[in-house]
This record gives structure tokens, sequence and C-alpha cells, in this order.
């Protein structure tokens, strides 16, 4: 049922955990299962330094937050932002129909931790 890339990543995640100064941080809900998934970001000159990710969620949310992290670290805003739901779940070699809902969390999530740094960056030029 899930590709041998999705069971790796569901073992053995990469970039778990959190990021107590990060720029950005993300939380996305998931309606469905009501799993929820926090992506924390570094972001320097333009680039995604450091990503970390926490999820209350299942295994392909897990795997596909562990691809998506993987995927993004030196990458710029913009090409981050380009990450879907179902580019990740290529990089993982699919994922089952009905848990393609699970990648949502993982993109949103990311989306939004750029939105909050880029609001923060706003915040600062604004008070600044
Ligand atoms: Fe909730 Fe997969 S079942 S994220």
């Amino acid at each position: 049922m899930y590709s041998s890339l999705v069971m790796e990543h569901f073992s053995n995640p990469r970039n778990v955990g959190t990021i107590p100064d990060a720029d950005g941080i993300g939380l996305e809900g998931n309606p469905v299962c009501g799993d929820l998934m926090k992506i924390f970001i570094k972001v320097s000159d333009g680039h995604i330094t450091d990503v970390k990710f926490q999820t209350f969620g299942c295994g392909a949310a897990i795997a596909t937050s562990s691809m998506v992290t993987e995927m993004v670290k030196g990458k710029t805003l913009e090409e981050a932002l380009a990450i879907t739901n179902r580019t990740v779940a290529n990089a993982l070699g699919g994922l089952p129909l009905n848990k393609m809902h699970c990648s949502n969390l993982a993109a949103d999530a990311l989306h939004k931790a750029i939105e909050d740094y880029r609001s923060k960056q706003k915040e600062k030029v604004g008070t600044g």
C-alpha cells in the first residue's frame, strides 16, 4: 500500500523537532482527521537554512513532513512556495488515494511558515 520511501521516512523521519528562535512558524490542521502539523523555518538571504517539524498525525503525515523538510533545505522562499502536496507525494513515490489529504498538512504548514516569516519581516520594516 505504501512505497518503500514512505515507509523509510515514516520509520526514520528527518528534521523532527522545533527551532526555538524560528523566523517563521506554520501550523496546519487537517479537518478530515483532526491531525496537526507545525513547521519551523530559519531564513537567511531569502533561503531556508533550517527547517524542523512536529506532528500529531498519521504515518503518511510524518513521511510527507519529513520529505518536505528535506526538499526545502537550502531552497529560496519562492522555490519552497512552489512545492505542493502533489510534488511531495510524487517525491515519495506516490501515496494511496485515500491518504493524499495527509500530504496537504506538510505543504500547507510550510507555506504558512513562509507567510509568517514574510509578515514578521513587514512588521520589522514598519517599526524600523
Ligand atoms: Fe490525518 Fe493522515 S490521517 S494526516
